[in-house]
């Protein structure tokens, strides 16, 4: 099954309500929260409160992308703010295995992100205790960057070492997915497709979910 993940970064925040509304009536599976400290990427974005009003209108779950330093402090607030998925980035949690832990013992499912330039090789440790394994494939910081073509050999290796071991996680790209490649990240074994400003800038958003769906619903 593939999923588009709508991120509300890019949205209008002073209509999100509609504009949530406007990506489900599209078909988008997961709602895209990128919080940002301005420590761990040179961008501040919003914090709990934010993805808490997004819960209050959202009937899909909730995919929220922790790009932030310490995240072990933060996780029970975005827990009980209505996360459904929290992702924290393999370069930012010193303890990595004892993080994923804590996601989980909260009772919600458990991410893990690592930046473009970080191998996959890194999450070895770590792929049988997540849910999800999300690949950026811009540097994190900001909506509107081109996506890395190279990003996409990490997401084979990732779709093999889960075919081979048995592991359970959905992969999920994040950052400059549009109409134009979508169809191609597609066949190197993505699950979920976060796209901000191509969904929140298009003329009709609900008609741009639809169309992403539709181009990689085949595959
Ligand atoms: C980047 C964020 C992405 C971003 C994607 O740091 O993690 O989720 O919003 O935006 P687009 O789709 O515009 O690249
Ligand atoms: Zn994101």
């Amino acid at each position: 099954m593939k999923i588009i993940a709508p991120s509300i970064l890019s949205a209008d925040f002073s209509n999100l309500s509609q504009q949530i509304k406007a990506v489900e009536l599209g078909g988008a599976g997961l709602i895209h929260c990128d919080v940002m400290d301005g420590h761990f990427v040179p961008n501040i974005t919003f914090g709990p409160l934010i993805v808490n009003a997004a819960k209050k209108v959202s009937s899909v779950p909730l995919d929220v992308h922790l790009m932030i330093e310490n995240p072990d402090n933060y996780i029970e607030d975005f827990v009980k703010a209505g996360a459904d998925y929290l992702t924290v980035h393999q370069e930012a949690a010193i303890h990595l295995n004892r993080t994923i832990s804590l996601i989980k013992d909260l009772g919600c499912k458990a991410g893990v992100s690592i930046n473009p330039s970080t191998p996959v090789e890194a999450l070895s440790e770590i792929l049988p205790f997540v849910d999800l394994v999300l690949i950026m494939s811009v540097n994190p910081g900001f909506g509107g960057q081109k996506f890395i073509p190279q990003t996409l050999t990490k997401v084979e290796k990732l779709f093999n070492l889960r075919k081979y071991n048995g592991y359970n996680f959905l992969i999920e790209i994040d950052g400059g997915v549009s109409s134009s490649n979508i169809k191609e990240i597609s066949k190197s074994g993505v699950d979920i497709f976060v796209a901000g400003s191509a969904v929140f800038n298009a003329d009709n958003i609900t008609e741009k979910v639809e169309e992403l769906k539709n181009l990689v619903s085949g595959e």
